[in-house]
């Protein structure tokens, strides 16, 4: 079967998740955080090399102080807990986004992170934390101008903070819309889309399985013309 190098998630529905359950929308967040360690974990034993989970947008920084609270405290739990059991399974960490916007105790856990796993070679889990996409590419054009010469395609996707990595093949968004939210505008110009109704914390590895064995199925022709 053939499988994504690289699997883009947009994490969405934690908080409708919670509220459908007379929880308050940090129970949901908490649950989502659960599932995204080990939806990371399934994808890397799959095979996949590069796994980008969205879990927090710039533009999610405007809610309120009580929701931001309880996520930076779920951040501080995983980016405690969670290293160890990627330095196990050979994963390094790379968070893109403007984490200086982040509280200082975080932003040293996730230095420390990076650090600690950084001879991880089987795959490469990068969260998008406090990330934008538009935000991305202005800094990169700005980084271009500095180099005070133009820029080709390649260049200027090697200047994008996830220019490390290759574009994704598979970006999934669960929690029933159907939009990018601002997340890796460049990157994913041929992604395959795959969309869940599902709400983050209720989506399994089995529905995980599914959207592989989808993206397997699909054509993917760069535009081409099939057989030519
Ligand atoms: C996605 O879930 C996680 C974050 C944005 C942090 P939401 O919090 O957007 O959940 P819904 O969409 O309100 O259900
Ligand atoms: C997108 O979800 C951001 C993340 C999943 C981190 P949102 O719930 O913030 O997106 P919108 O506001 O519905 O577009
Ligand atoms: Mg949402």
């Amino acid at each position: 079967m053939r499988l994504p190098r690289h699997v883009a998630v947009i994490m969405d529905g934690n908080g409708r998740w919670a509220q459908k359950r007379l929880l308050p929308r940090s129970a949901g967040h908490s649950a989502g955080m659960k599932r995204m360690i080990a939806l990371s974990e399934y994808l890397f034993r799959r095979g996949v090399e590069v796994v980008t989970l969205y879990a927090l947008s710039k533009e999610n920084l405007s809610r309120s102080e009580e929701e931001l609270s309880a996520l930076f405290t779920l951040f501080r739990t995983y980016f405690s807990g969670s290293v160890v059991r990627l330095i196990e399974g050979g994963v390094r960490l790379d968070v893109v986004g403007e984490t200086e916007l982040l509280p200082e105790d975080i932003q040293a856990l996730i230095q420390e992170g990076k650090e600690k796993t950084k001879g991880g070679e089987r795959g490469t889990l990068v969260l998008a934390i406090c990330y934008g996409g538009r935000q991305d590419i202005v800094r990169a054009a700005n980084a271009a101008v500095r180099m005070g010469k133009e820029v080709g395609e390649e260049e200027f996707s090697a200047l994008l903070s996830t220019g490390a990595y290759p574009p994704p093949d598979l970006l999934i968004r669960t929690g029933g819309e159907k939009r990018l939210s601002n997340f890796l505008l460049f990157e994913s110009a041929y992604a395959e889309l795959y969309f869940s109704d599902k709400m983050f914390p209720a989506f399994t590895d089995e529905d995980m399985a599914r959207a592989l064995e989808d993206f397997a199925s699909r054509d993917r022709r760069f535009g081409k013309v099939k057989g030519e």
